[in-house]
């Protein structure tokens, strides 16, 4: 393999040709994607594309032609994942000389010349903005053994002419907007994904409609900050108005939020829609007004607790689930009591918890991180402990109770039990089959549901994460 970087960074989009045409390619395609919701999202749409191109996916990655990592740079952990895993994939080259291994995503953007310098085994580097190309860099991989690369980011492209290619299921991603413009000081994400931008609002409609009649009957609405959603004079909470009214049986979510851009007029469109789920996931991040303005996170504890007393008294029912950097750089141990104190009064369904990583560009790298290793663990291990024992008595007090779910897949730890969801993003085990004794007083097992019912459960049983039930 030639280590000529092919950059393809002057080809405007959409003009990239190919020489492999649908009807004449038979390359199989093996994708793997770590990282966020918009990750998952992103990868329907490189499978969109490479499909106009004939490439077909395939799930055995022993079959495949193209390996593709789909990947984060999140935090420092994320990225060793994807090292550690491209030296599992020497072996499938070493097999098969042949083989392209492709890096997509946020990896691709920030650590191209690590990736080209010393990892051989990576013949194709596409960074978020660029996956138009993904085809026409593979092909001439193949072709002519040039390594490829296109990490340039757009300040336009959102993909919005392209029908990501979506696996079988009832639940569904639309991407909204790309992109954020929020440069919260530990945060690699506007770097990776570079600036905001929001799709056509009546393409989105559209979507929503075109899912709805394939059989989805659930979307989240995805962007890196969906609350600064704005197409001409559509802001998000018009956005999702126009999506509940379009689709009113579809349940409709939405992710990720900023505390700075939620406004009261969403609040009240969720509250004025049954099909919009009553959940809200709002990244707190720190308890502590002075922690906050260090991470530029642009506001302070009470307009957060603010924005979930407002939650809560227009939708009581509400499930709210938050994300929380421990040991930002001069963290005290002042300021993680404040961030305990916030868990407590909120009372959150969920939290997903990180202790602060490093990283490079981003204004945080270059402030001191005397926090020891320790230190690091105990806090991060009193959050969590404290944020599941809340968990598990928010669900406990399920217990009993009647709740509306909607059935979305087989359970992943058996095949016996469906995996549902309530309205505040909970899931519930059920079983598949319903016991239920006929006239000769014999036990018959009845299916009576199936994926993409709407089923009333009775809770019976809870811990921290799910809550298991049965069909009341
Ligand atoms: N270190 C730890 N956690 C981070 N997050 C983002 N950047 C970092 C970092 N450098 C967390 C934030 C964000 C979530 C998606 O990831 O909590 O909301
Ligand atoms: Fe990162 Fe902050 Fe933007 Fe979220 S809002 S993606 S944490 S910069």
């Amino acid at each position: 393999m030639e280590l000529t970087n092919l950059i393809l960074n002057n080809i405007p989009a959409g003009e990239v040709k190919t020489s492999f045409n649908k009807d004449s390619n038979d390359k199989k395609v093996y994708i793997e994607t770590y990282g966020c919701q918009m990750n998952y999202s992103d990868t329907e749409i490189v499978l969109s594309v490479l499909s106009d191109f004939g490439y077909n996916e395939t799930g055995d990655i022993n079959d495949s032609d193209v390996i593709l990592l789909n990947t984060c740079s999140i935090r420092e952990h994320a990225e060793h994942k994807i090292y550690k895993r491209l030296d599992d994939l020497k072996k499938y080259k070493v097999r098969n000389p042949n083989l392209i291994i492709g890096i997509l995503g946020c990896m691709a953007e920030r650590l191209r010349d690590d990736l080209l310098e010393k990892r051989k085994i990576v013949d194709v580097i596409v960074g978020p903005d660029e996956y138009r190309k993904v085809p026409h860099l593979i092909d001439n991989a193949i072709e002519t053994g040039e390594k490829g690369i296109a990490v340039k980011l757009s300040r336009v492209e959102t993909y919005d002419d392209i029908a990501p290619l979506r696996r079988e299921g009832v639940t569904a991603w639309i991407s909204i907007m790309r992109g954020c413009d929020k440069f919260c000081t530990f945060c690699v994400v506007p770097f990776t994904r570079g600036r905001e931008r929001s799709r056509n609002s009546a393409n989105i409609v559209n979507e929503a409609k075109r899912l709805f009649d394939e059989g989805v009957k659930d979307i989240w609405l995805l962007g890196q900050n969906v609350n600064s959603y704005l197409y001409e004079d559509k802001d998000f909470s018009g956005l999702l108005k126009d999506v509940a009214v379009a689709v009113p049986k579809m349940r409709i979510r939405y992710t990720t939020s900023h505390p700075y851009d939620l406004s009261l007029k969403l609040l009240e469109t969720m509250a004025e829609h049954k099909n919009i789920c009553n959940y809200i996931h709002l990244p707190l991040q720190s308890g502590s007004d002075r922690v906050l303005k260090s991470m530029n996170r642009l506001y302070t504890v009470e307009q957060y607790m603010n924005v979930m007393k407002k939650s809560r008294e227009m939708m009581p029912d509400i499930g709210l689930s938050t994300d929380i950097i421990s040991c930002f750089p001069g963290e005290t141990e002042e300021d993680h009591k404040m961030t305990l104190d916030v868990i407590r009064e909120v009372r959150y369904d969920g939290a997903y918890t990180f202790v602060y990583s490093p990283r490079e560009n981003t204004k945080a790298f270059f402030l001191k991180d005397e926090i020891d290793q320790d230190t690091k663990t105990r806090r991060l291990d009193e959050i969590i402990t404290l944020q599941r024992k809340i968990s598990v008595d928010i669900n406990k007090e399920l217990v009993g109770k009647t709740k509306s779910v909607l059935i979305e897949s087989l359970s992943r730890k058996s095949d016996e039990f469906y995996m549902a969801r309530t309205d505040c993003n909970k899931s519930v085990i059920i079983p598949i089959e319903t016991g239920h004794v006929n006239e000769s007083g014999v036990l018959k097992m009845k299916r009576t549901y199936k994926i993409g019912d709407m089923v009333n459960v009775r809770i019976n049983k809870a811990n921290s994460a799910t809550l298991f039930g049965e069909a009341a």
